[in-house]
């Protein structure tokens, strides 16, 4: 992989933009913007292989060491976004840092050999050094001693605590952390067997940081964390609600199942014993979160919102086994196949198509209910009133990492179809699977075989629908492929934190989701 497509193509951009210096017109939503897209022999595949070495490169510089937008910020942190004001991202937030940095690890593990790999694994050691630091800050959350101080959501760039008032504690960002630590330790230790291995169990036990395996202490702080605080409420991942959450609680069951069978690994039996006995627990609670008289899954428990809400989606994609592991003995309850997290789905995207003006062209139009699945820009939830830079009546937009997400869900449900060769249509998936098949008869309660018509055409739309997802994406970036936080519900552009940190990672992620569907 070379950077230096990318640079050459946005120092083009960039000349061209200057060149040819007019704004975009407002009357011309979102389309017809950037010149990439202009070009009508652009196919989507063509777009998204240019698109995912700028993604790189723009996600990239927002990491320290060596980011060319945080050269003021601690080694390790990774930015939100660049923005410092209106609004102010400049921050690292835990779960941004651990989502984008498993991002990182998953592209290393892909090829571990790559041109990136030497920049990554830099980045990946400074990561690891870093989180051990700010575990041990004290902040508004709390203190290490006693672990509370690790539900802290965000601190400064240059690593010391944020002491504003904000949301907290958010008890996701550990249980993301782990997770995303032990995937580099899987991935590490595959490309460097001997370096790595059971006998140090030393380093799982000791608290005190170990200069060439920092990640060890710090993963088992994380996990005693979430063991010990996942029954208790805190604020959902979009630091407004107490509650407790989907997505919080997916993310943390999955850090416990495998925090299982690392402790196993190292010896550390009591440790496994007791991580076990609370992701049982946490398994038997979670379908609380399912809500048979709506039909769909909720994010937060007792809270007065729909409970649709993009959280279900990155719920199940970070809860589940990442695309490329061996390990973890993880089979979640709602991995993106499942039927509980396909309907809701369907019932957000039937929402956000009639809600934002963007998506459909006459909201009024035909009853959406009958209307086929379609690809459409996807926002955090229905009630959103948050608009990139503060509140107000209707004030939410689309995202891209929610319009990503709902491509790389789908992309992930036709590589399970593949790989299980069947696909059984049950009642309670019955809505998804005739949204998504409109045309063809279901018989449900039947398991269709890869010979089946219905298998085959559920294949096709998938990926059919995944890809529109991918287009709507396209269609809002501006013409340097950048990627903000949302994109306007009426206008369609940007809007939000610019390049946001997230909006690439989980664009990134999408297209290896669909590198997979073959
Ligand atoms: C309000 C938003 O809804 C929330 O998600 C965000 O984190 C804060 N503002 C800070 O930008
Ligand atoms: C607001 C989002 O709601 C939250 O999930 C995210 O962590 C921060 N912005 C930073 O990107």
């Amino acid at each position: 992989m070379t950077f230096l497509g990318p640079l050459v193509l946005a120092a083009y951009l960039v000349l061209y933009a200057f060149a040819h210096a007019i704004p975009p017109l407002p009357h011309n939503p979102g389309v017809g913007q950037s010149p990439l897209q202009q070009k009508p022999e652009c196919s989507l595949d063509k777009w998204l292989e240019k698109e995912q070495e700028i993604a790189i490169d723009n996600l990239l510089a927002n990491i320290a060491p060596g980011g060319r937008n945080v050269l003021d910020a601690a080694p390790g942190s990774v930015i939100a976004s660049p923005s410092r004001k209106h609004p102010n991202y400049y921050y690292q937030w835990v779960r941004d840092a651990a989502i984008t940095t498993s991002t990182l690890v998953d592209l290393y593990a892909d090829d571990p050999f790559v041109n990136l790999s030497s920049n990554v694994v830099a980045i990946l050691d400074a990561y690891a050094s870093l989180q051990y630091k700010l575990q041990h800050t004290s902040n508004p959350s709390g203190t290490f001693s006693d672990l509370s101080g690790l539900g802290e959501p965000k601190f400064e760039a240059d690593g010391s605590a944020f002491v504003g008032s904000w949301g907290r504690p958010q008890r996701d960002g550990p249980a993301l952390r782990a997770v995303t630590l032990m995937e580099y330790l899987r991935a590490y230790n595959a490309s460097n067997p001997s370096l790595w291995t059971s006998d140090d169990s030393e380093n799982w036990f000791t608290p005190f940081y170990h200069p060439s395996l920092p990640a060890n202490s710090i993963i088992k702080a994380d996990l005693e964390y979430v063991s010990h605080f996942w029954n208790r409420t805190g604020f959902d991942l979009w630091e407004e609600v107490e509650g407790l959450h989907f997505f919080t609680a997916m993310v943390q069951l999955r850090a416990l199942r495998e925090g299982v069978d690392l402790a196993l690994a190292f010896h550390d039996d009591g440790a496994a014993e007791w991580y076990r006995s609370q992701a049982d627990a946490l398994e038997n609670f979670l379908p609380a979160f399912w809500d048979p008289s709506k039909g769909h899954l909720i994010e937060t428990l007792d809270s007065s919102r729909s409970g649709l809400d993009c959280g279900l989606l990155l719920g199940s994609l970070h809860g589940s086994p990442a695309l490329n592991t061996t390990a973890a003995s993880l089979n979640p309850l709602y991995p993106p196949h499942s039927d509980e997290i396909l309907v809701s789905l369907l019932a957000l995207v039937r929402d956000q198509h009639v809600r934002f003006p963007i998506n459909s062209a006459s909201p009024s139009a035909s009853p959406e209910l009958t209307r086929p699945l379609k690809g459409v820009g996807l926002g955090r939830y229905p009630e959103d009133v948050y608009d990139g830079y503060g509140t107000k009546p209707a004030g939410g937009n689309p995202w891209f990492l929610c319009t990503s997400s709902a491509a790389e869900v789908l992309y992930r449900v036709s590589t399970h179809l593949q790989d299980s060769a069947q696909l059984s249509v049950t009642s309670r998936g019955m809505p998804f699977w005739e949204a998504l098949l409109a045309d063809v008869e279901l018989e449900p309660g039947r398991v269709y075989t890869p010979q089946d018509r219905v298998f085959k055409a559920a294949l096709e739309r998938l990926r059919v629908v995944g890809d529109e997802f991918l287009d709507v994406v396209r269609r809002h970036t501006d013409g340097e492929g950048r990627l903000s936080e949302q994109f306007d519900r009426v206008t369609g552009f940007e809007k939000g934190a610019r390049d946001l940190t997230w909006s690439y990672g989980a664009f990134l992620q999408a297209v290896r989701a669909r590198d997979r569907v073959v």
